[in-house]
């Protein structure tokens, strides 16, 4: 199957006072239709900015140093501001952990939504205002008439995600990238929000780009995953393969921090010491191998990701001479 969308080579850097680093590396991965990719990895590791030079809204200090971004086959890199205004909300949507920011304050719910569906759908204010309901109801809101009427700070949390999403869908896209979208909910309206996200994608037959730093959610939601550290792509293959037989150090620790139904809840999780470097694009080797139990010398040169299993790729030395079992 072709692929949606493909990112090639992908490399970011950032500019500050003439000093630029780099904090996306070399990123390759693949969309298709009707799949959902998994983007995980902890708070600055580039997850972020990744999402955000899909659809050309990085910083203006931002530099796309190399790669490609095919959306359909056409570089999303080489498109003026405005071919790229008709990808943005027609094509892909994007939905983001921010609501606040991403809904207006003073406008209601019914015009936010039905001015887009006006602007991307062409229809008139009556079918629009009909579509808005429908997809109201579609993200489990009930009431849509009353939702309509009223303004963001007036719903909860839970309430303006499914909006957002609702917002998302106002434009029927292809794809949908949502970063981080539920972070700041508590945890069952979370889950009942990823399910959602799911849900509409079989019915809709969108592909999705899910990124969260908690690999706990991604068991259930995605086909393939993506383990992202300072920068760098650590191992990639589908959610059976990753969640079967981690080869990454770094993968296997976040599996190890996923809560089990049958844990205690005092417990405390198995968390990894350390965080990510604040400029990583420094560091020559493997950028993990400092928070890594498993360092050995060889792990200050240079590793590119290998294929251990069919579609399954891990970048790391002692991984790859099959030096590391985990219990
Ligand atoms: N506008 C910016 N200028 C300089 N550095 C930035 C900017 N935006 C993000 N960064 C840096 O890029 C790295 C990746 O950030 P980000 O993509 O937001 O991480 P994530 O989404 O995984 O938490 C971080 O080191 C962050 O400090
Ligand atoms: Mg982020």
């Amino acid at each position: 199957m072709k692929p949606l969308l493909q990112v090639e080579d992908l490399t970011i850097a950032f500019v500050d006072e003439n000093k630029q680093k780099v904090v996306v590396e070399n990123i390759n991965f693949s969309v298709g239709p009707g799949e959902i990719l998994s983007i995980v990895g902890e708070s600055g590791c580039g997850k972020s900015v990744t999402a955000l030079s899909i659809l050309g809204l990085l910083k203006p200090n931002a530099r796309i140093i190399k790669g490609k971004i095919l959306y359909q086959g056409n570089n999303l890199l080489d498109m003026s501001e405005k071919e790229l205004d008709r990808i943005r909300g027609n094509e892909v949507a994007m939905i983001f952990q921010d609501v606040m920011n991403s809904l207006n304050p003073v406008l209601t719910i019914g015009k936010q939504l039905t001015e887009s569906i006006g602007i991307h759908l062409g229809y008139d204010k009556k079918e629009a205002n009909e579509y808005a309901i429908e997809i109201i109801k579609k993200v489990g809101l009930s009431d849509p008439r009353s939702i309509m009427r009223k303004y963001p700070h007036m719903l909860s949390g839970g309430m303006q995600q499914r909006v957002m999403i609702a917002m998302a869908l106002s434009c029927n896209p292809k794809l949908i990238i949502a970063d981080e979208p539920t972070t700041a909910l508590d945890v069952t309206i979370q889950l009942q929000i990823m399910k959602l996200l799911v849900d509409l994608q079989k019915e809709f037959q969108m592909s999705i780009i899910l990124i969260t730093h908690d690999i706990g959610v991604v068991a259930e939601l995605a086909d393939r995953v993506t383990i992202m550290y300072a920068g760098q792509f650590m191992e990639e293959a589908s959610v059976y393969q990753l969640f079967d037989k981690p080869y990454h150090p770094y993968t296997n620790a976040l599996l190890k921090s996923i809560p089990s139904i049958y844990d205690d809840k005092n417990r405390k999780l198995a968390s990894i010491p350390g965080t990510v470097p604040e400029d990583y694009s420094a560091i020559k080797g493997c950028k993990f191998a400092d928070r890594c139990p498993y360092k050995v010398p060889l792990c200050e040169e240079i590793q590119v990701l290998s294929e251990m299993e069919s579609d399954h790729f891990v970048r790391c030395h002692r991984a790859e001479k099959g030096e590391l079992v985990y219990e």
